[in-house]
C-alpha cells in the first residue's frame, strides 16, 4: 500500500480509502444489499491487514448502523490513532428548520450522534456531505469550526459541492480564523469527468485533496458488459446515477476491459490506477474480500501517458447526476436524496 498526506493536514492515508456505505443494517436505510455486520467486519479486516488505514462512512448510511460496524471493527482490530476515520453529516432537516435549531446546533448533535455510533471520541475528518442551501454558510463554518475546537474532529472537508462553493466557504474561514475544508469528496471516475471543469484545477492550485467517490461507478469499472451482481441488480441509486449514460460509458468500460486484457490485469486495477494519476485517495465500496485485494493493487499499477490519452478519448460530457443534480436551491429543502 501506498500513502500520501492528505492536502495540507497532518493527516497520512493509504492512497485507498475503503468507502463504507455499504456496511449497515439492510432494513434500515437507502440500500437492501448492504452487509450485515460480520461480513463487514471481514472486510474491513482485510483491508487492514492490506494496510488500508483510512476509511469512510456516513451517518446517512443504513441510520447510522454503518458506523457502528465500521466504529466496532476499527476499535477491534487497529489502534484508534493507525487509522483515519471519516464520516459525514447530513443538512438540517425541514423540522429543524421549522423549530428554529440553527446550524451550529444541528452540527453538534450529529457530530455527538455519529461519535456515539462510532464508539470514538474524535472523528480525523468531518465531511459536509451536502451543500445546504437552507441553513447560513456562516452557521455550517462557525459550527464546524466549533467541532475541530472541542477536539470532535482534527479536519474538515466537504462533499458534492460546486468550486464556486467550496471557494467562497474557504474564503469565509480564512477571514475568520475558521478551520477550512482540505479535502473533497466529489463523484469522480472514468465514466464522470465533469470535476475536471473546475474542481481539480481549483484543488490543485489549492492544496485540497481530491477523495473521489464511486471510483469504479459503482461496479460498472470492473465488470465486463452482461456481468451482474446482487448490488447491481438492487441499487437503484447506481442506476439513475449511469443507466441514462449507458450506451456512451459502454465504449469507454470496453476500452478499460481491453487494456486490462492487454495489460494481464483486472478492469478494477485500471480503473483505478487511471483515478490515482489524478486524485490523493479514491473512495472504493467493496462488498467482498477479493474487491479490496484489486483496490489494493491499483497501487502499483502504472500507466503510460497513451494508455491514458486512449482511456479517456472516448468521454463526452456529462449531465449532473445524483446529489450534485439536487445542488440547486430550488429541490433541496423538501428532497433529501438521503433519508435521515
Ligand atoms: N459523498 C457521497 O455522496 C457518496 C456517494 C456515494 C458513495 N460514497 C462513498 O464512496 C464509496 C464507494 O462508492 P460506491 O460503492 O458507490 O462505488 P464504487 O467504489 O465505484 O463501487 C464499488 C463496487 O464496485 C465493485 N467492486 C469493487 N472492487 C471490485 C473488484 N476488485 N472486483 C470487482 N468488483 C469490484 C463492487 O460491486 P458489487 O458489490 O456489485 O460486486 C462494489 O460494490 C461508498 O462506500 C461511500 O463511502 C459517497
Amino acid at each position: 500500500m501506498k500513502y500520501t498526506k492528505l492536502g495540507k493536514s497532518d493527516l497520512t492515508v493509504s492512497r485507498i480509502c475503503m468507502g463504507c456505505m455499504g456496511f449497515g443494517e439492510a432494513s434500515q436505510g437507502q440500500h437492501g444489499w448492504t452487509l450485515d455486520e460480520e461480513r463487514s467486519r471481514a472486510v474491513i479486516r482485510h483491508g487492514l491487514e492490506l494496510g488500508v488505514n483510512f476509511y469512510d462512512t456516513a451517518i446517512a448510511y443504513q441510520g447510522g448502523t454503518s458506523e457502528q460496524y465500521v466504529g466496532r471493527a476499527l476499535r477491534d482490530f487497529a489502534k484508534r490513532e493507525e487509522v483515519v476515520v471519516a464520516t459525514k453529516f447530513l443538512p438540517r432537516t425541514p423540522q429543524e428548520i421549522e423549530a428554529g435549531v440553527t446550524g451550529q446546533q444541528h452540527i453538534e448533535t450529529m457530530i455527538n450522534q455519529s461519535l456515539k455510533n462510532l464508539g470514538m471520541d474524535y472523528v480525523d475528518l468531518y465531511i459536509y456531505h451536502m451543500w445546504d442551501w437552507h441553513t447560513p454558510m456562516e452557521d455550517i463554518m462557525d459550527g464546524l469550526n466549533r467541532v475541530v475546537q472541542a477536539g470532535k474532529a482534527r479536519c474538515i472537508g466537504i462533499s458534492n459541492c460546486f468550486a464556486w462553493q467550496i471557494a467562497q466557504a474557504n474564503a469565509l474561514a480564512e477571514k475568520e480564523g475558521w478551520a477550512p475544508f482540505i479535502s473533497i469528496q466529489g463523484h469522480y471516475n472514468l465514466l464522470f469527468r465533469e470535476e475536471e471543469r473546475e474542481m481539480v484545477p481549483y484543488c490543485q492550485q489549492e492544496g485540497i485533496a481530491l477523495t473521489p467517490y464511486s471510483a469504479l461507478a459503482a461496479g460498472r469499472l470492473s465488470r465486463r458488459p452482461g456481468e451482474t451482481s446482487e448490488r447491481m441488480e438492487k441499487d437503484a441509486y447506481a442506476k439513475f446515477k449511469y443507466d441514462a449514460t449507458a450506451q456512451q460509458d459502454g465504449v469507454i468500460i470496453d476500452r478499460v476491459a481491453e487494456l486490462a486484457d492487454r495489460r494481464g490485469v483486472t478492469m478494477t486495477e485500471i480503473s483505478l490506477a487511471w483515478l490515482l494519476t489524478k486524485v490523493a485517495a479514491p473512495v472504493v465500496g467493496a462488498t467482498k474480500l477479493h474487491h479490496v485485494d484489486g483496490a489494493a493493487k491499483a497501487t502499483d499499477l502504472e500507466l503510460t501517458d497513451e494508455e491514458i490519452a486512449w482511456l479517456e478519448a472516448p468521454y463526452v460530457p456529462h449531465a449532473l447526476a445524483g446529489v450534485m443534480a439536487q445542488n440547486r436551491p430550488v429541490l433541496a429543502r423538501d428532497r433529501h436524496v438521503w433519508p435521515v
